[in-house]
């Protein structure tokens, strides 16, 4: 029986799995763990079971020789130096595929909030201030017939493309390997939706010079990481009018302090890195995270390796 540490209480049915054969220490703060308490409860697990609010670097890990699995209950795996666990012999596993639907969703709800000014216009009408059907008031931007530019042709920027032609938008999209450049995207696009990893070459990719190529009238859309847009740009193109509008699921940092000068601009909307956030997504995720820690345990491959 191995020794299991969980970076969170996990309420998932997959949990009850790897409790049946393995020693699952949870942990039950309302915040995860800060640095040196990870690496406490590290240092006599196992395995992990971690989240992308946990750090998972060369340090924690050489402070953990006992450690024989680590599997990340997300996608992105920017949380943890994988590359400093292969060199430790140490598999990780992430939990692809089974959150591309809703975080697809999401962008396009941000999307459709954004250019149909939904939080401002439900906000007005708390405040009182609906007075009467305006001719020219609260307009919005019309989705058939402008173009989307998709940055990141991976699984969710394809479900996001297929969401868009039901729209009637006309779809471009940049990519490493194919589609345009990225500044031809950036020029010709009336929404721009982020998809691609956090990665050295990814972050601040949408920074001041990328904003101002954005037509004036253009919305941002990130449902990526925070750390691909640089936020002190971004606010000045918000505050300038080099863009219309952004709207962000994820921020650099998280959580976003509330008085962070970034809420301060116009037209940005902001929500809690809820991208996965379904009752059916989560639990297939943690079902994922199990069936990783249950295999690497065992000693088999993990099924959905990371990388
Ligand atoms: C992921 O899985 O990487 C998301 O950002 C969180 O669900």
């Amino acid at each position: 029986m191995a020794r299991v540490f969980a970076t969170r209480a996990l309420p998932f049915p997959a949990l009850d799995r790897l409790r049946a054969a393995h020693e699952v220490r949870e942990w039950h703060g309302e915040l995860p763990p800060a640095p040196g308490e990870l690496r406490a409860a590290a240092c006599e697990a196992d395995a992990l079971l971690t989240l992308i609010t946990d750090t998972v670097d060369a340090e924690l890990l050489d402070a953990a020789p006992g450690l024989r699995a680590i599997a990340n209950m997300a996608v992105g795996t920017d949380n943890v130096d994988v590359e400093a666990a292969a060199a430790r012999g140490i598999p990780v596993g992430n939990t692809p595929g089974v959150l591309t639907d809703a975080t697809a969703d999401l962008a396009f709800a941000l999307l459709l909030a954004l250019a149909r000014r939904i939080v401002p216009g439900a906000a007005m009408v708390r405040a009182g201030d609906w007075r009467t059907w305006e001719p020219a008031g609260d307009l919005g931007a019309d989705l058939a017939g402008a173009t989307l530019g998709i940055v990141g042709r991976g699984r969710i920027g394809q479900a996001v493309a297929r969401r868009a032609e039901g729209f009637g938008l006309d779809v471009v999209h940049s990519s490493r390997s194919s589609g345009v450049p990225l500044q031809e995207l950036l020029e010709r696009s009336d929404f721009v939706s982020l998809h691609c990893p956090l990665t050295p070459e990814t972050r601040h990719l949408i920074g001041s010079r990328a904003l101002a190529r954005m037509k004036r009238t253009a919305l941002l859309v990130n449902t990526a990481r925070g750390g691909v847009v640089d936020q002190d740009a971004l606010r000045s193109a918000l505050h300038g009018g080099a863009i219309a509008g952004a709207a962000l699921d994820v921020t650099d940092p998280e959580p976003l302090p509330p008085d962070d000068p970034l809420l301060d601009a116009p037209n940005l909307l902001v929500v809690p890195h809820v991208g996965s956030a379904t009752v059916r997504t989560r639990a297939k995720m943690a079902g994922m995270a199990v069936d990783n820690l249950l295999a690497a345990l065992d000693g088999r491959p993990m099924p959905h390796p990371a990388g």
